[in-house]
């Protein structure tokens, strides 16, 4: 659920690095079906500004029974989690493909990224005339599901 962070800018060369290492990683998607490869990068907040970036990425992952596909911001995610536990926020998040296709993140993985965001997290597909866009998670998914406890 976001949550209220300090502001991150984001240089653009943080913004650089994240569009090569999600078009680096989209190579190793498994897609044998739509044929449609996708890659996401996630940068991660840290504590302190002066700790390095830390980037995860994930592909996307298809399977024969269509519905079992993972997509790649989601493989991205769990690989965050993974690797560096339960605490992590997205601080931004490039999506590309290799098919050189407009792209914004799907209805489940707005509902994957809205669980591990902030007001300020930056997300970044390409859009329809060839250029990168960027929403925020309140622009992508207004109305988000979440446990009240
Ligand atoms: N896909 C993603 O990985 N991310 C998206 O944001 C949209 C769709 C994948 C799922 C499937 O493997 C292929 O693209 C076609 O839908």
């Amino acid at each position: 659920m976001p949550t209220n962070n300090p502001p991150h800018d984001l240089s653009p060369a943080q913004l650089a690095e994240l569009q090569k290492r999600a078009l680096a990683v989209a190579h190793n998607a498994y897609a044998p079906y739509s044929h449609f490869r996708v890659g996401a990068a996630l940068l991660l907040a840290s504590a302190n500004e002066s700790d390095t970036d830390v980037i995860v990425t994930g592909c996307n992952v298809e399977n024969a029974s269509f519905r079992l596909t993972t997509c790649a911001e989601q493989s991205a995610i769990a690989a965050a989690v993974s690797l560096h536990g339960p605490t992590i926020r997205i601080r931004a998040i490039v999506v590309t493909n290799l098919n050189n296709l407009a792209c914004q993140p799907c209805g489940a993985c707005r509902q994957t990224i809205f669980e591990f965001s902030t007001h300020d997290t930056r997300i970044f597909f390409p859009s329809d005339d060839g250029t990168t866009s960027e929403a925020t998670i309140t622009n992508l998914l207004p109305a988000a599901f979440f446990l009240k406890n």
